[in-house]
């Protein structure tokens, strides 16, 4: 059985909800406390083991290339200036040379168009999907846990976590079928199901292990919901010849990709940090404090 050794990054996106933020800035340089939101997803893919980052961008997207290179008159000035704590939190996160791929993805065309655009990165062998949006928060990342399962059961897996049956429209949704070590099987898959026909409440959260055959798929994929060529209806495909394992994680994920997640990431992560968490906690509370109470409503 192949290694999972690459992971891709579709980070073509093009922010729309966090306008005018993302005017000039793509949304996933937007900073979770110190950090850029891709930072903390290609972090997880490299303590998952991933050797080979491919990036799927498009238009106004170079920052991200750069972000992920040396800034040699940076680290030079961090050095002289004797701040030997940034410049080695800098080199840590640095990927090595050659570990990065930088693809485009021309047209808005979906996310299983935006996959589709990695294959020639990608070759013949299982990668890792990790959408950008979706940040998480556990003490094993998510993706390590998925590499783990995936040692056990080999195929196709995707990562699921509950959620409010009400929100289940906004997602694409599994049905449960038997355990197996450490995960599921899945027994189907629908992107975005119209509200009250979910298979069940267990939402695809952003992470996946791929095997190459869905490349072919991809290429003939048709239009499906939001008319997007949507990966979802690809993997249903290729469900018809290979199986699909669910892994249920139990952490927290922040959906960056709404201003309402990104805040509470943001909060969330500055809380876990402990040079900034009683300082968070002290103003955090003060806030609420000073929060009014919305006045009630009279009825009649
Ligand atoms: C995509 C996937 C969907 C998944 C979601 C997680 O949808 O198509 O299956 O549940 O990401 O964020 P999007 O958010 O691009 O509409």
């Amino acid at each position: 059985m192949k290694k999972v050794r690459k992971a891709v990054f579709p980070v073509a996106g093009l922010g729309t909800r966090f306008l005018p933020a993302t005017k000039a800035i793509p949304k996933e340089m937007l900073t979770v406390v110190d950090r850029p939101v891709i930072q903390y997803v290609v972090d997880e893919a490299r303590e998952a083991g991933i050797e080979h980052f491919i990036f799927v961008t498009g238009r106004n997207k170079a920052v991200i290339e750069d972000h992920f290179d040396i800034q040699f008159e940076l680290n030079h000035t961090l050095a002289q200036r004797g701040k030997d704590d940034q410049l080695a939190k800098l080199q840590r996160l640095q990927p090595l040379p050659g570990q990065t791929s930088f693809t485009r993805q021309q047209e808005p065309l979906g996310l299983g168009h935006a996959v589709w655009c990695a294959r020639e990165l990608v070759g013949d062998e299982p990668f890792a999907l990790l959408l950008p949006d979706m940040i998480m928060q556990s003490e094993k990342s998510c993706m390590k846990e998925m590499v783990e399962l995936y040692d056990n059961t080999g195929g196709n897996i995707i990562a699921v976590q509950e959620c409010d049956p009400a929100e289940a429209h906004k997602y694409g949704i599994v049905g449960r079928g038997e355990e197996t070590h450490n995960g599921f099987r899945i027994t189907s898959m629908v992107e975005k199901p119209k509200q009250g026909t979910a298979p069940s409440n267990l939402f695809i959260n952003g992470r996946y292990i791929l095997q190459p055959e869905i490349f072919a798929i991809l290429e003939s994929q048709e239009r499906g919901a939001g008319n997007e060529i949507q990966l979802t209806d690809g993997m249903l495909r290729l469900e018809q010849d290979q199986r699909f394992f669910g892994y249920h994680y139990r952490g927290r994920t922040f959906d960056c990709g709404s201003p309402e997640g990104f805040v509470e990431a943001n909060v969330a992560f500055a809380l876990a940090r402990h040079d900034l968490s009683a300082k968070m906690a002290g103003a955090i509370e003060e806030l609420l404090v000073d929060m009014k109470p919305a006045p009630l409503q009279k009825t009649g």
